[in-house]
Parts: structure tokens; sequence; C-alpha cells
């Protein structure tokens, strides 16, 4: 199904006939949900045998070493995967005014292609199938339909871009794109492996510490790329208007573009801080992550100063309370990050919850709230509704949201900046004070906590489902007559 709905104010575009491609954009919507609900799932499961060792169930597919990364993939690469494509195909159209290349076939293609990569994953990594690198576990030959699939989204972008009737390429865009080459590129890079016949396995074509350095090249840019770039994508699509107000600054939009994508690359070593990695290796890693900070907080600042002048909007429009919450979490994280890789400070944080607190700080605020909010303006856009089914449920979502994230991050904190004073701990003898042990007991009672925040944080969503749920299967008489947020705005354009 096609609209003939432009929906890109910033742009100031007027009507077109354009036939947008919007029905695997809409299943991409949903998988997002879907992917979500079972991320958060595995989440929890995996915080419970954290605190209660016994829910290993001592089988081998359910161990915390399986399920790890099943809970790592299902909410980077499915949940926020999916809600890349989704806003990327979507926001690549209007802001281009253009059909997308390849059209609804490619659409399809992506949608399949990209969930089918993640299932293959996701099982593998139960059967205990994986290549042992952090957010690269899945072996050569899922790598390689995921690459297939990689560059046909490349195509399908770029070639949308290629044929747009707006002369300007909109500042989303250039994150999608810088988003999609370098991920490419990332990809490629730390899967060079030669696989040995028939056992599905394969070994990787470096090794000792220079595979170390390029897996965490890998690592912290998929961070940089996939958690932050393709996301303040949306940040800079979203917020305009959910806001119904242009961008603060273009100009600061541009140079914080340019600034992100030169200073990520470099700050990877920031991970291997203490190894074999050479020393001035590291003090770059560290460097350039101090640096990181500016342009982050530029980026963060002209996301939240969009608001200007549209304050009051976060009274009447819960959705927009979450876009502006993340953008709230995104600059914590990223003033977090580049005080936990100062080597003294990492001497501390590494190895500890406090790094689990610095990811979810970043993950369940930032990528999450972003996502929520997104999905939010799309649904009623997408399904042709005047408005959300209920904005006291994105209230409720939003506040048992929160909750959980304070609940977690706080906990793990506490816990982290624990642990590590314990580990290190000696006495006037110079012995350590603390057995391994007595830390590991330590930790109960925040792991218990992390649990509780997590089953908030899911509460919400399923909250979220049902009122989306509700928005799409609303008949014309149903529908809410006011015109409270953004996403109405917009469909009314
Ligand atoms: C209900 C919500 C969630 C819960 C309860 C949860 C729980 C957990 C737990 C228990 C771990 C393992 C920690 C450890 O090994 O000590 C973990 C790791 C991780 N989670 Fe989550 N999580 C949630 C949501 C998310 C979301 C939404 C994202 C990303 C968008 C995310 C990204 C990650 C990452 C990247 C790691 C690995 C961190 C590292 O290795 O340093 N999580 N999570
Ligand atoms: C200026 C920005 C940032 C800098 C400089 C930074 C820096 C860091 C540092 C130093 C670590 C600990 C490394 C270690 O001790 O092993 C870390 C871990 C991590 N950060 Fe950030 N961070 C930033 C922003 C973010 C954001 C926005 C996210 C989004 C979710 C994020 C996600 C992660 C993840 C997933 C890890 C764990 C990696 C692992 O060990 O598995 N970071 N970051």
């Amino acid at each position: 199904m096609a609209t003939t709905a432009p929906l890109h104010a910033p742009l100031g575009a007027t009507n077109t006939d354009i036939q947008y491609v919007e029905a695997p954009i809409r299943a991409f919507a949903i998988a997002t949900m879907f992917w979500g609900v079972v991320g958060f799932l595995a989440g929890i499961v995996i915080a419970s045998q954290l605190a209660w060792p016994l829910l290993n169930l001592d089988l081998e597919w359910t161990t915390f070493g399986r399920l790890r990364p099943v809970h790592t993939s299902a909410v980077i690469f499915a949940f926020g995967g999916n809600a890349l494509l989704c806003t990327s195909l979507f926001i690549v159209q209007r802001t281009c005014r253009a059909r997308l290349f390849g059209g609804e076939e490619m659409g399809w293609f992506l949608f399949w292609g990209y969930n089918f990569f993640i299932v293959t994953a996701a099982l593998g990594y139960v059967f205990g199938i994986t290549q042992g690198k952090e957010y690269a576990e899945p072996e050569w030959f899922v790598d390689l339909w995921l690459t297939l699939v990689w560059v046909m989204y490349l195509v399908a972008f770029g070639g949308t871009i290629l044929k747009r009737e707006e002369p300007h390429i909109y500042v989303a865009n250039w994150f999608f794109l810088a988003f999609i080459i370098t991920v490419a590129m990332l990809h490629i890079g730390n899967n060079i492996a030669l696989p040995v016949g028939g056992t599905g396995r394969s070994f990787g074509a470096a090794s000792g510490v220079q595979d170390a350095m390029i897996q965490w090249w890998y690592g912290h840019n998929a961070v940089g790329f996939f958690l932050t770039a393709g996301f303040l994508g949306m940040m800079y699509y979203f917020i305009p208007k959910q806001a119904g107000r242009p961008v603060y600054s273009y100009r600061l939009s541009i140079i914080h573009f340019w600034a992100i994508i030169f200073l990520y690359i470099w700050a990877g070593p920031h991970h291997l801080h203490y190894t074999a990695l050479p020393d001035w290796a590291q003090t770059l890693g560290m460097v350039f992550s101090i640096m990181l900070w500016m342009p982050s907080w530029g980026g963060m600042i002209n996301g939240l100063m969009t608001l200007s002048g549209a304050w009051d909007k976060l009274r009447t429009d819960p959705a927009l309370r979450f876009s502006v919450a993340a953008v709230g979490f995104y600059g914590m994280a990223t003033f977090e990050g580049p005080v936990m890789s100062i080597r003294a400070v990492n001497a501390l944080s590494h190895y500890t919850d406090w790094t689990i607190g610095h990811v979810h700080s970043g993950a369940l605020g930032w990528n999450g709230f972003i996502i929520f909010g997104s999905l939010y303006w799309l649904f009623p856009v997408l399904w042709k509704k005047k408005a959300l089914y209920s904005q006291k449920l994105v209230s409720w979502h939003f506040w048992l949201a929160t909750l959980g994230i304070v609940l977690y991050i706080t906990a793990m904190w506490v816990s982290g900046i624990m642990q590590g004073l314990m580990w290190r701990a000696t006495d006037q003898l110079g012995f350590l004070q603390y057995s391994f042990i007595e830390t590991v007991a330590a930790m109960h009672p925040y792991y218990v906590i992390r649990m509780l925040g997590g089953v908030l944080y899911l509460s919400g969503a399923l909250i979220m489902v049902w009122n989306l749920y509700k928005t799409v299967t609303m008949v014309e008489s149903e529908e809410p007559q006011a015109l409270p947020s953004g996403a109405v705005v917009a469909a009314a354009e």
C-alpha cells in the first residue's frame, strides 16, 4: 500500500502525488515492537540468572553465556536495527520527495532479509555456534547473508537520495548514510575469516592484539554508528516533527555530523586500556574519546533547543516527552563515556557493573526512548489515524520506563563502583581485603533491583504495544477528535 501524503514540514515540502512505499515500513514498525519485547524479556532472564544462578537450568542452551548474546543482538540488531530501517526508509522518501529506489519489492526484500539474519543469528547462539566476538558473534555464513542485505540497503537508500526531487539532502539522511556505509565497512573488516570445511566454524584473519584492536574498532563504532549516528537521524527528523519547529541550528547539525564521524572512528582503543595494546594507541583512544564529548553535547543541545518556543508541548504530548528525555540520556551517556575512557578512571570501571550502567543509560534511555517517541509519531501516520488511541497510556509507559531506568542504572553504578573498590582494597600488609566470592555476594541485592527495573521497563513497553494495537484497529468513529500530538498535526498537514 502506498500513500500520497508528504509529511516533511521542516523543509517546506508541499503536496505531491508521489507514491511512497509504506507497507514494508509498517512491517518494520511492528517488528521493532516485537523484537523490543523479546529483547527486554531476554534481558530480564539474564538479569535474573545473575541474581539466582539456578535459573541457568543446567542446560547448555539456557546458560547465561548463550542467552547473553541473544539479549544483546535482540535489543541492538533486532529492536534497534528494525527501528533504524523503518525510520530511515520512511524519512529518506519524505525528505527527498522520492519513492524508495527499488520500490515495494526492495522494501520487502530488506524486511525479510534482515529479519532472517536476526533469526539465524539467534538460533546460532542458542546452539553454541559463535565466533566469540562481542556484538559480532554470528559465524561466516550468517555474516555473508547480512552483507548482501546491507549492500541492498545501501542501494535502496542511496538510490532514493540520487533520484530525489528535493535539491537539498536533509541532515537526517547524512547521519543515516554514514551509519549504513560505516556499518558495512566495520562488518566486513571485523569478519574476515577462513571457514573450516563443513563445520560451520571459521578462523579469523587476524590474531592476538591485532584481532582485539580490530574487534574494538568494530565494537566501539557499532556504538558510534549503529547506536548513535543512525539514532541521531531519528532525532533530527522526529523532534522537529513532534515539536512543530525547525531544527534549532542547521549549521550546528552539520558541524555535529562531521565532528562525530571524524572523531568516533579513533576511539576504539579505550576498550583495551592496560592490555597488550601499545600505550600510544591507548592514549590515542582516550584523547579522541574525550574530544567526542564536545560534538555529542553540541548535538544534544541542538536537539533540546529545537523545542524553543514549544516547551509547553511537553505538558500535552507525552510522546514528545520520550524524545526529549532520550536526548537528555544521550547527553548523560556521552558525558559518562569520555570520563570512563580516562585510563585512571577505567582502571576502576573496567570489568565492573559501572560499564553495564553506562551501557544501559545509553541503551534504555537514549536508544529505547527515541524509538518509543518515533513509534508513537509514526503509527498514526502509517495507519492513517487521526490520533493515538490513548495519550494517558503513553504517559503510563513514560513513567514506568523512566522509573525502570532509574532503578537499573543507579543499582549498576552503586554495585559497579563498590565492586571495583572491593577488588582493589588491600589491608595494611598489602594483601587483598576481599575474596572474589565476597564481591560476588555483595552484588546480589543490586542484581535483584536491576531485574525489577527491567520488569518495569518491559511493562511500559507492553502498554505501548497495546496502545499501538488499539490505535491501528480503531474504527474511524472511535478516533479521538482532538489533535493533541505532533503526529496528528503532521498527519493533518
Ligand atoms: C528490560 C530491559 C533490559 C534488561 C533487564 C537488560 C539486562 C542486561 C543484563 C543482565 C546484561 C548482562 C550484564 C552483565 O553481563 O553483567 C545486559 C547486557 C547488555 N545489554 Fe541489556 N538489558 C535491557 C535492555 C537493553 C537494551 C534496550 C539494550 C540496547 C538497546 C541493551 C543492551 C545491552 C548491551 C550492549 C549489553 C552488553 C554490555 C557489555 O558487555 O558491557 N540492553 N543487559
Ligand atoms: C562520547 C561518547 C561515548 C564515549 C567516549 C564512550 C566511552 C565508553 C567507555 C570508555 C566504555 C568502557 C570501555 C571498557 O572499559 O571496556 C564504554 C562502554 C560501552 N559504551 Fe560507551 N561511550 C560513549 C557513548 C555511548 C553511547 C551513547 C552508548 C549507547 C548505547 C554507549 C554504549 C556503550 C556500550 C554498549 C559499551 C560496552 C562495550 C562492551 O564492553 O561490551 N556508549 N563506552
